[in-house]
């Protein structure tokens, strides 16, 4: 497997919050709740466009689900599953990653 990209501190991310990532052509984005990270392709899967309203902001205002901004669509935090909107019952694309050393890498 390769090392991964790099990502950045984990720190840079609120807890709860998100962050967004371009890596070359492909657009990532990182969400910390309760301690944990979760990554995502930043896609939705309604119609493949971009999910955030604002930079970094990918969580509705209770920070409880990922929302995409166009249609509205919840998605869980921990699984990527939406659970309302356009494409409910699909989920978001998960990547594979790790934290070494409060760096965030993701292993593409
Ligand atoms: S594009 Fe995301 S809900 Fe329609």
């Amino acid at each position: 497997m390769s090392e991964g990209i790099c990502l950045g501190p984990v720190a840079e991310i609120q807890d709860p919050g998100s962050k967004g990532y371009q890596v070359g052509e492909q657009q990532l984005f990182a969400v910390r709740s309760r301690g944990a990270v979760f990554l995502y392709r930043n896609r939705c899967p309604h119609l493949g466009i971009e999910l955030e309203w604002l930079p970094d902001r990918f969580l509705d205002h209770q920070n409880q689900f990922i929302q995409c901004s166009t249609h509205g669509a919840l998605f869980l935090i921990e699984s990527g599953e939406c659970v309302s909107g356009p494409c409910s019952g699909q989920f978001l694309e998960a990547v594979t990653h790790e934290v070494r050393d409060g760096q965030l890498w993701a292993l593409l």
